[in-house]
């Protein structure tokens, strides 16, 4: 299952250098299963050629001409009418400020004046125009039509300068897409509470005692409950990935950052995944200065960290629904019955990490879904997105 499969965006396209980007942000969007429309504005195609838009989103992209066609009388009220979303990205102060106005001019802002779908707004242009009164005037008025307006932000700009109106970095705005596309959706008005990734207990200034956790299942678990319309915090240890749009993320360190981030966010959360891999032990006297060679082989004495899950699960005001996940090297199903019971879960997500296609580091995961009430799902191997879906839809069952 895709994320965005079966929604259908129209995606304005209006004449700034920023157009290149554009193509990025169609075939993006793409490959995360959204129907593309594109319309490019006269201007536009001065830049780039609706050829380069049809090749990434395998669909007809329209321009201006075809406002004027044999079909141009419907055409915009059918685009218009069946976006689940329209994203004008880049959006010129020309085209804000016809929008502003609510002119109707030529396909794309005839499109949107038809459209009833929530309308998201990248700005992208020079940053004296961006500053311009009649611009940040049209960005009000469209504020208050109801519109969604992200970026610009400030940076190098085609001009030369440095300034205000650099578009928003495609990923960026694909993941603003995701958050307003997920409005309303499942998990709308829940708040989910995520951990991921491994936490690094110190040894040394230098020196950590670390796990190979990636946090790649605990960022697409808050990746998918973002996308079923989740309010989501994400409380992660150290990782290379860059946060989903739209979480609030904590970064901590140690297990005792990562206890205490999660129990000031527990009480307010409806469901709390706790996808990461806590160290158990931490270094008792960490050094504070470079253990050195010639000091000889060093003994590390180790302290037992707290059981975040337990503390939680103690708590009288904690999250109803509490997910645990068990990675383990043998006996499965009894260790993870195990933890299920003795940390007080509804649900632990128990995962044999000795296959090479499951557990750390990789896409996939082949996992088994343990419930309190004694069911027992064992899902195939599927991507760590769609363990996410499935561990939600299971986590929400518990809820109603
Ligand atoms: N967990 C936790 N606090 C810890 C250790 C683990 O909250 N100090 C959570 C993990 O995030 C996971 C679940 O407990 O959701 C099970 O983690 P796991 O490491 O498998 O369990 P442990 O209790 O540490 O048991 P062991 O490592 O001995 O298998």
């Amino acid at each position: 299952m895709l994320p965005l499969e079966s929604k259908r965006i129209v995606l304005g396209v209006t004449g700034s250098i920023a157009c290149y980007k554009a193509a990025d942000l169609a075939s993006k969007l793409t490959q995360l299963g959204a129907e593309v429309d594109v319309i490019l504005t006269s201007a536009a195609e001065h830049f780039i050629r609706p050829l380069t838009f049809q090749s990434v989103t395998g669909r007809r992209a329209y321009v201006d001409k075809d406002l004027w066609g044999p079909e141009g009388h419907v055409l915009h009220v059918k685009l218009g009418k069946d976006a689940d979303l329209v994203l004008v990205a880049p959006a010129t102060a020309n085209t804000l400020s016809k929008l502003a106005a609510g002119q109707a001019d030529n396909l794309l802002t005839l499109t949107i004046l038809a459209a009833t779908a929530p309308l998201m707004l990248a700005p992208a242009m020079d940053g004296g125009m961006y500053d311009h009164p009649a611009t940040q005037a049209s960005l009000e008025t469209l504020r208050t039509h109801g519109a969604s307006i992200h970026g610009p932000v400030s940076g190098h700009l085609a001009s030369g300068l440095s300034g205000m109106g650099r578009m928003l970095e495609p990923a960026e705005l694909a993941g603003y897409a995701r958050v307003t596309l997920g409005a309303g959706g499942p998990l709308d008005g829940r708040r989910v509470l995520v951990s991921a990734g491994g936490t690094q207990e110190p040894i040394d200034p230098v020196r950590v005692i670390a796990n190979r956790s990636s946090g790649k299942q605990g960022y697409a678990l808050a990746q998918a409950a973002l996308d079923m319309g989740a309010q989501v915090t994400l409380v992660s240890g150290p990782s290379a990935l860059s946060a989903p749009t739209g979480a609030d993320v904590v970064r901590v360190q140690t297990a005792i950052e990562m206890r205490d981030a999660v129990l000031a966010h527990a009480a307010q959360a409806d469901i709390l995944l706790m996808a990461a891999a806590v160290a158990d032990f931490r270094p008792s006297n960490a050094s504070d200065k470079k253990i050195k060679r010639a000091g000889g082989v060093p003994t590390i004495e180790l302290a037992a960290n707290p059981d975040i899950l337990k503390e939680v699960s103690q708590q009288a005001n904690k999250p109803a629904v509490l997910v645990g996940f068990a990675a383990e090297s043998n006996d499965l199903l009894s260790n993870a019955q195990g933890k299920l019971a003795s940390k007080g879960l509804d649900m632990i997500v128990a995962n044999d990490v000795s296959a090479q296609d499951a557990g750390f580091e990789v896409d996939t995961n082949r996992v088994i879904l343990l419930a309190k009430d004694g069911s027992q799902d064992e899902l195939p191997l599927l991507s760590k997105y769609e363990v996410a879906r499935k561990v939600l839809e299971k986590a929400l069952s518990f809820l109603k």
